[in-house]
C-alpha cells in the first residue's frame, strides 16, 4: 500500500537485534516443525542437519521485513520465509559437493556430504527444494490461492535457471577465466542475487503494493543482492574460516572470478557502500512507511563480518 514519503527514519532508531530476534524465533520454530521429521533411509536426518542449527538467516529476514513494509498476510509471509531458506539451504549443499566447489565445512559443521555422503546430500538438496513449494502451497484457506501462486511463481523464477542454478552455471563455466565487469555483475545477480530480491519480493506479494513502490522494492533487491555477493567475495580474502563457519581462501584456490580477483578490495569495498546507498534510496523513494527494518537489513549486509 503506498503511503505519503515518509523522513527516512535513521537506522539508529530501529532495534534490528531484537526485531530479528523475535522474527527469528518464528523462523525456527517453523523451520523446525516444517522440515521432514519422518522422511525415510536418513534422509530427514540429512536435510534436517542442512537446514537447523546455522546461517544467518538473511532471506527469512528480508521476506519478513518486506512483507511488513507491505501489511503482509503474517501467515503467507512465514511460509514464505522458511520456503526461501529452505532453498538456499539446499543450494549451499549443492554448492559445496565435491563436483562443485568442493568444501568441507558450513555453518560450522562438516558439509552435508562429508555426514551423509554425496548420494545422501544431492537427495537432500532434492527433496528441499520439493519441500519449500509445498510450504507455499498449504491446503485450506490459510493462504489466499493467488498470493500461494504469486509465492510459488517468484521463488522459482529465484531459484531456477534464470537465478540462482543460472548463476551456479555461470560460476562454475568461469573457474580460470578472467571475466568483465558486466559479466561477474551478472553472474552474481543470479547465483545469490536472484534469491535475495526474490525474498523482498516475495515479502512484497504477501500484501497490497503499488506499481511503483514495488519497482522501488525490486531496486533495494537487486542492490542489496549483489551487494551481499560483493560482500562474500570481500570475506573470502579477509575473514577467517572460524568467523565464517566456512572455508576462507576458497574463491582463490579454486580460481574463480570475484569482485576481488576483478577490482582489488579497497574498489569492493566502495562497490559495496555505492550499492547500499543505492538500496537506501530505493527505500526512501518507495513511500513505504514501515521500512526501518530492511533498511537495516541492507546495513547489515555491508557491515557483516561472517
Ligand atoms: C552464503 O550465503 C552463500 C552465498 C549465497 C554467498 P549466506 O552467507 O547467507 O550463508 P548462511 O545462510 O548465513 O550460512
Ligand atoms: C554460492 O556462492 C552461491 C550459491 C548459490 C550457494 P559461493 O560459492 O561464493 O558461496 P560460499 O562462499 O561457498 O558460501
Ligand atoms: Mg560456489
Ligand atoms: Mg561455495
Ligand atoms: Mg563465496
Amino acid at each position: 500500500m503506498k503511503r505519503d514519503p515518509q523522513p527516512a527514519v535513521p537506522s539508529a532508531a530501529f532495534d534490528l537485534a531484537a526485531w530479528s530476534a523475535h522474527q527469528l524465533g518464528l523462523v525456527e520454530q517453523a523451520l523446525s516443525d516444517w522440515v521432514a521429521h519422518d522422511a525415510p533411509a536418513g534422509l530427514g536426518d540429512a536435510m534436517r542437519y542442512a537446514v537447523l542449527d546455522g546461517g544467518k538467516r538473511l532471506r527469512p529476514l528480508l521476506v519478513l521485513a518486506a512483507a511488513q513494509a507491505v501489511g503482509g498476510h503474517e501467515q503467507a509471509a512465514l511460509r514464505a520465509a522458511c520456503a526461501v531458506e529452505i532453498i538456499h539451504a539446499y543450494s549451499l549443499v549443492h554448492d559445496d559437493m565435491p563436483c562443485m566447489d568442493n568444501d568441507v565445512l558450513r555453518r560450522g559443521k562438516p558439509t552435508v556430504h562429508v555426514k551423509f555422503g554425496e548420494a545422501g546430500a544431492l537427495l537432500a538438496g532434492d527433496a528441499l527444494q520439493a519441500l519449500a513449494f509445498e510450504l507455499l502451497a498449504p491446503e485450506g484457506d490459510e493462504v489466499p490461492a493467488a498470493v500461494q501462486a504469486r509465492l510459488c511463481r517468484l521463488l522459482a523464477r529465484a531459484a531456477g535457471h534464470e537465478g540462482m542454478a543460472g548463476g551456479q552455471a555461470i560460476d562454475l563455466a568461469s573457474v580460470g577465466k578472467a571475466l568483465t565487469e558486466d559479466e561477474l555483475r551478472q553472474m552474481h545477480r543470479l547465483k545469490t542475487g536472484a534469491l535475495l530480491k526474490g525474498s523482498v519480493l516475495m515479502g512484497a506479494a504477501c500484501g497490497q503494493v503499488d506499481p511503483a513502490a514495488l519497482a522501488k522494492l525490486d531496486d533495494y533487491g537487486a542492490a542489496i543482492g549483489l551487494a551481499f555477493q560483493v560482500v562474500d567475495d570481500i570475506l573470502d580474502v579477509t575473514a577467517d574460516s572460524a568467523t565464517l563457519g566456512k572455508t576462507a581462501g576458497k574463491d582463490a584456490a579454486n580460481d574463480k572470478p570475484t569482485y576481488v580477483s576483478l577490482m582489488g578490495l579497497d574498489n569492493s569495498r566502495a562497490h559495496a557502500r555505492e550499492l547500499l546507498q543505492r538500496a537506501h534510496a530505493a527505500l526512501d523513494a518507495s513511500g513505504l512507511a514501515d521500512t526501518a527494518a530492511l533498511r537495516a537489513l541492507a546495513s547489515m549486509v555491508v557491515d557483516r563480518h561472517n
